[in-house]
């Protein structure tokens, strides 16, 4: 591992990506630098097209990018070989995209399960995980549905519990709440928000102000760079008496998470 000697998780220098070629040319992130902290959540709003998701998959390395670079834990994630990006997406990030992509023919718990066998646990080591994750969002009682039996809202749960199966160092949303009615974006804000409390990094790409709120950071994107950015409070409160508990793994950022105690009880009553 190359140290960077500097305290942020995440950090992007310079980053670019283009697409296309000659006269098809198109920048679809422009020059962004950005540093992100263990425990931080940073949200990131911006008119469609300005290049969110582009910026989201080059930080994740999903995909590469044109120039710059991207450190995660101090680890480039930009310029490392195929199979090296494939376990750093495996282990150290954890999606959550805006049309969920469970896999249909999986179960609840099966879809949740899935990345820590991926990532050689043991069957037993996966379930119990999974088990642990989906009653703390709410979902126990569901671990043998399929996504199809789900609600719109309880299959984002499902997609944030698989995110976070191998406890990942971030969390990488993309408009999470932009399939979703009103009821159910309450739902996964209060989830984000619990894990914002419990020390988790997240960078969360939204149009909705309410989920902006929970972030500690909220940078403006046009044109692929950032605009504008404006410090926050950080969450909305909701569920600071709540946090997660010391059991679930998510602890490991910040540690004021077993502190926080008390688990995510409270969103067993939220699906209906
Ligand atoms: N794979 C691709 N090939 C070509 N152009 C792309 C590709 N992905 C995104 N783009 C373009 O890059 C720009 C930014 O896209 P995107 O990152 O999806 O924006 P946002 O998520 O903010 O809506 C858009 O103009 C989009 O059409
Ligand atoms: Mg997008």
């Amino acid at each position: 591992m190359t140290n960077t000697g500097d305290t942020s998780l995440l950090r992007a220098r310079g980053l670019r990506k283009d697409y296309g070629k000659a006269n098809a040319h198109l920048r679809a992130v422009d020059g962004v630098d950005l540093e992100v902290a263990a425990g931080e959540t940073v949200a990131v709003m911006g008119p469609s097209g300005c290049g969110k998701s582009t910026l989201l998959h080059l930080l994740g390395g999903l995909e590469r990018p044109t120039a710059g670079e991207v450190r995660l834990a101090g680890r480039r994630v930009d310029n490392v070989g195929e199979r090296a990006v494939a376990r750093l997406r495996r282990d150290a990030v954890g999606f959550v995209f805006q049309a969920f992509h469970l896999l249909d023919e999986l179960t609840t718990i099966e879809n949740v399960e899935l990345p820590a066998l991926l990532a050689g646990r043991s069957p037993r080591a996966a379930r119990r995980r999974a088990t642990s994750l989906l009653e703390q969002v709410g979902l126990a009682d569901r671990a043998g549905f399929l996504p199809s039996a789900l609600s719109g809202g309880q299959r984002q749960r499902v997609a944030i519990a698989r995110a976070l199966a191998n406890d990942p160092l971030v969390v990488l949303a993309d408009e999470p709440t932009g399939n979703l009615d009103s009821a159910a974006t309450v739902e996964v804000l209060r989830l984000f928000d619990s894990l914002h409390a419990a020390g988790q990094t997240l960078v969360i790409v939204t149009h909705d102000s309410r989920i902006a709120a929970t972030a500690d950071r909220l940078i403006s994107m046009r044109d692929g760079a950032f605009v504008d950015e404006t410090r926050l409070t950080g969450g909305t409160g909701l569920s600071r008496s709540t946090g997660l508990s010391g059991s679930t793994g998510l602890s490991g950022s910040t540690g004021d998470a077993g502190a926080a105690g008390g688990g995510l009880g409270a969103f067993a009553g939220l699906e209906g």
